[in-house]
């Protein structure tokens, strides 16, 4: 019997709370002849019994998931492209005024953030280690290093580019198990009053709305503002800020400095205390997740086969990572989901990871609209409604599962 794993930030204790059984790497979608081969690991989900992350019991070794095609880019959504533009003019701003002001972006996958920082004629450099993301960011002029971030490569920015303002991450901190090295980067490299924020899916959002594939194996933990503030105290730094965003289906972007370089904001105790009132770190709501997830996905399930005895065609739209715990975990293969459409050209003419539906372009969609249309992508479900009023205009409906199963 193996060993029952401990906290990888503190070492305490993990509690399981639920289990997905074996699933794919959530961003590889195959081709049919790679079907026999595919990789599959146990997604399973624990609390830590003394600093309370919540983490991944197995995690996938990073280069399975990080490649050269790893087909996720950013740019493909309008509403993040303003979010991230939003996000690049608050540090032109606030934090990079002085000439020479220097920004460093881990995960900057295509250019979605720092391309407005190149356009502001700032500092800036983008730590990406999947070739093909880095690539494009490099085709628009941006400063990319094709390297995992983590000490080694900070001490390495540090020497060739000085120390940094801003070290920025969105939706790539918490999909690193190693966030010790990484600590340890932004240490060496970070400006003496300079800040580390990072934005992530918020785990008490994920428990709220049952948001449950949310979790696969690329998001390795679920921050909370008490998780956060006790890693942060770990390595050394202070949580200074935070602040609710509503992208992705709920997320809160950090902020961490040295301790005593900047004044903590009251927003960190009220979101503390609004954590400690919801119990979010106590078994009993942990308890009530995982009998939520299971009704979800009878109820899904019950959904779908009601569809096709009806003989309704249902379709997925976008075919999200978040899609393959979905499917594989409710047991959705193409006799319930026939495709899913993806403006993605690298997920085109290939099939989901483990539950293996074909994917193709919205035009597909477009030229024969379905009876139903299963929104995998409901993070993004104001910007493809508007995209797609078309297919309501004739008749078709949405299926959302997010906070629960119903149709519009
Ligand atoms: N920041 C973008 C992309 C998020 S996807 C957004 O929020 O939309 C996560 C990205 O992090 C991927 O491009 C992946 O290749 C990258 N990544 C994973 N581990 C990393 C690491 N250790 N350092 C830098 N980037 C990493
Ligand atoms: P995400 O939820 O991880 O951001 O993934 C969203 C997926 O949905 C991604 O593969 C791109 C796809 N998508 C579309 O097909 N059309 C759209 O309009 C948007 C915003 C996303
Ligand atoms: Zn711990």
């Amino acid at each position: 019997m193996s060993a029952t794993p401990s906290c990888r930030i503190c070492g305490g204790t993990l509690r399981e709370f639920f289990d997905f059984g074996r699933q794919p790497v959530a961003d590889a979608f195959v081709t049919p002849g790679e079907v026999s081969n595919e990789f599959f690991y146990r997604l399973a989900v624990a609390m830590c019994a003394t600093c309370t992350m919540v983490q991944l019991v197995e995690g996938v070794p990073r280069e399975r998931m990080f490649r050269t095609d790893y087909p996720y880019h950013a740019s493909g959504s309008t509403d993040m492209r303003s979010h991230f533009q939003g996000m690049a003019q608050y540090f032109l701003d606030n934090e990079l005024k002085e000439p020479g002001s220097f920004i460093v972006e881990f995960g900057s996958n295509d250019g979605i953030m720092l391309e407005t920082v190149l356009r502001a004629g700032v500092r800036h450099l983008g730590v990406e280690p999947s070739r093909n993301v880095a690539e494009a960011a490099a085709a628009k002029d941006i400063r990319v290093r094709n390297a995992f971030f983590e000490e080694s490569t900070a001490k390495e920015v540090l020497a060739a580019d000085g120390p940094a303002k801003v070290i920025y991450a969105a939706n790539t901190f918490s999909h690193v198990d190693y966030v010790d090295s990484i600590f340890r980067g932004v240490d060496a490299l970070l400006a003496p009053d300079g800040i580390f924020v990072f934005e992530d899916p918020y785990f008490a959002d994920i428990v709220e709305r049952t948001s449950f594939d949310q979790i696969y194996d690329e998001h390795y933990y679920f921050f909370t503002v008490r998780s956060v503030q006790a890693m942060a105290a770990q390595y050394g730094f202070e949580l200074v800020d935070v602040e609710h965003l509503p992208v992705h289906g709920g997320e809160i972007r950090y902020t961490v400095a040295r301790p005593a370089a900047r004044t903590p904001s009251p927003e960190v105790d009220r979101y503390l205390e609004l954590e400690r009132a919801a119990g979010i770190a106590e078994q009993p709501a942990l308890d009530r997740f995982a009998a939520n997830v299971e009704r979800l996905r009878d109820e899904l399930r019950a959904l779908l086969e009601k569809c096709r005895a009806e003989g309704k065609s249902v379709v997925g739209y976008g075919a999200t990572a978040k899609s393959a715990t979905l499917t594989n975990f409710c047991g959705i293969g193409p006799d319930l989901v026939s495709y899913i459409c993806d403006n993605t050209p690298a997920k085109q003419g290939r099939l989901s990871p483990g539950s293996h539906i074909p994917v193709c372009s919205p035009e597909e969609f477009a030229a024969s609209y379905p009876d139903y249309a299963l929104l995998f992508a409901w993070n993004h479900a104001d910007e493809i409604m508007r995209k797609e009023s078309r297919f309501q205009e004739q008749g078709g409906k949405w299926i959302l599962y997010v906070p629960k199963v119903h149709i519009i």
